[in-house]
């Protein structure tokens, strides 16, 4: 038996194996390049190491891909064939495996958090759940599951900075903002590849619309960040995000083709934050040229996969506002047809389908056709069902500005009223809901509130 930096019993042939490990979690902590080159030192090191072939399966499994997941599959195949001689840790995170590629995630996310409750260091089922309860928007769970643990870790334990990154993100989706910037703050002092603790306070100063705050902690970092992977570019998305409020428009689309969009990516976290964006600019009615195509064209190859609703909303925007009506009602079907096939509640996804993913898919179907009355009726019920899509609350705006822009669009001044009071109710501090609120308010004769409604905008968007 040989043990991590954390103390952490492994069935390895030797103590390389488990430091290279180490190595290759390290690095996913940090959304590094290189976990899986790391990790494929951990099978040079031992072929038979049955937490190497669990690690191989969750990092086949956490991006979404088709492609992937038969992989994700065959790891667990090897892992499985290997755990008579596991430990019992080892062999919970076997069965996590297990219920991951049988699509019960809710079920796969309970086994890591028994495994918490006896070995809370282990930053691995840590993390995974902490992802993978964000995945199904199953926020109090992921704020528990953080909280749970936390009396056994301080300073002294490796790895301490990612865990207080987690919990400050559990806390800011949990609308506990102040604790969140506080320890976010800290686990990038601690350790500046922390992105994730980064982007926790990126999220902080978007909710609280704090822009020239939320740019500056952006541009601060961005040296550190450009050296992490794929995820730098959701901070450069967030940085724009701020431009778009302060009605940069020009800063957003020049970003979107330098940092966050520089290239056609197969990448889900790419694909979304470039789908948003333009779904933005959409609604605003500001020309994008032609960048929707290179977006559709990646998602005309996922019409056939369902892996994830939120994803496939990213792929219903880009695929509808690209023009491809054709795919896109070939992806609303097969979203269908999931949902039909999997039917109880062993495979979570299919639910949040039947509940969310089809209903917001057709409304972003009838956006792209105009038909504005369908977005309203659809979008006024699933508005409240779209936490299970998973993604962040900045994340899923983008369909709530979706059925405000619907209200405008089709005459019913009385209802964008209304929604533009709560929207600026809930986010005192956005410019262009002041101004679009202003502009209801005068469509519904209400001349006065318009006026301070104005007044209000200009302000935000001056500072
Ligand atoms: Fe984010």
């Amino acid at each position: 038996m040989y043990y991590d930096k954390r103390g952490l019993a492994f069935t390895a042939s030797s103590q390389a194996a488990v430091d290279a490990f180490d190595d290759s979690v390290d690095e996913f902590l940090a959304a590094g390049r290189d976990a899986a080159t790391l990790l494929k030192r951990v099978s040079e090191a031992d072929p038979d190491m049955i937490m190497g072939q669990v690690l191989r399966g969750y990092f086949n499994m956490l991006p979404a891909h088709a492609h992937l997941v038969a992989q994700g599959h065959e790891a667990l195949s090897r892992a499985e064939a290997l755990a008579g001689d596991a430990t019992e840790r080892e062999r919970k995170h076997v069965e996590a495996l297990a219920a991951w590629c049988a699509g019960d995630i809710r079920r796969m996310n309970t086994i890591w958090d028994s495994i918490l409750i006896d070995d809370p260091h282990d930053i691995l089922a840590l993390r995974v759940a902490h992802t993978m309860h964000f995945f199904l928007g199953d926020l109090a769970q992921m704020r528990d599951s953080m909280a749970g643990v936390m009396p056994r870790w301080d300073e002294s334990v490796p790895g301490y900075g990612y865990v207080l990154g987690c919990r400050a993100f559990s806390l800011e989706e949990n609308h506990d903002l102040a604790r969140a910037e506080s320890m976010g703050k800290r686990a990038v002092e601690i350790n500046e590849d922390d992105i994730w603790a980064g982007h926790c306070v990126g999220h902080v100063l978007e909710a609280q619309g704090r822009r020239q705050e939320g740019i500056a902690w952006v541009d601060a970092h961005e040296p550190a960040w450009q050296k992490r992977g794929i995820f730098a570019r959701h901070m450069w998305w967030h940085r724009a995000l701020h431009y778009l409020e302060l009605e940069r428009f020009d800063d957003v689309l020049d970003a979107y083709d330098r940092q966050y969009w520089p290239e056609p990516s197969e990448d889900n976290i790419d694909i979304g934050n470039a789908s948003s964006m333009l779904m933005r600019f959409d609604m605003l009615g500001i020309d994008v040229g032609d960048r929707w195509d290179s977006v559709a064209d990646v998602c005309t190859g996922k019409v056939a996969t369902r892996l994830r609703p939120f994803n496939d909303l990213h792929y219903m925007m880009a695929l509808t506002m690209g023009g491809r009506r054709v795919e896109a009602q070939a992806l609303l079907d097969s979203m269908r047809a999931f949902a039909d096939e999997h039917p109880g509640g062993s495979v979570s996804v299919a639910q949040i389908y039947r509940d969310a993913g089809i209903p917001v898919a057709e409304a972003i179907f009838a956006h792209g056709a105009k038909d504005y009355a369908r977005v309203i009726d659809i979008m006024m019920q699933a508005r409240y069902r779209m936490l299970p899509l998973g993604g962040s609350w900045a994340q899923r705006d983008v369909w709530e500005r979706m059925l405000i822009n619907a209200a405008i669009k089709d005459g019913r001044h009385d209802l964008a009223r209304v929604l533009l009071a709560e929207r600026t109710d809930m986010a005192p501090t956005s410019g262009p809901s002041w101004a679009m609120y202003a502009d209801a308010l005068t469509n519904c004769g209400e001349g006065d509130a318009a006026q301070t409604a104005r007044a209000r905008a200009a302000e935000l968007l001056a500072a």
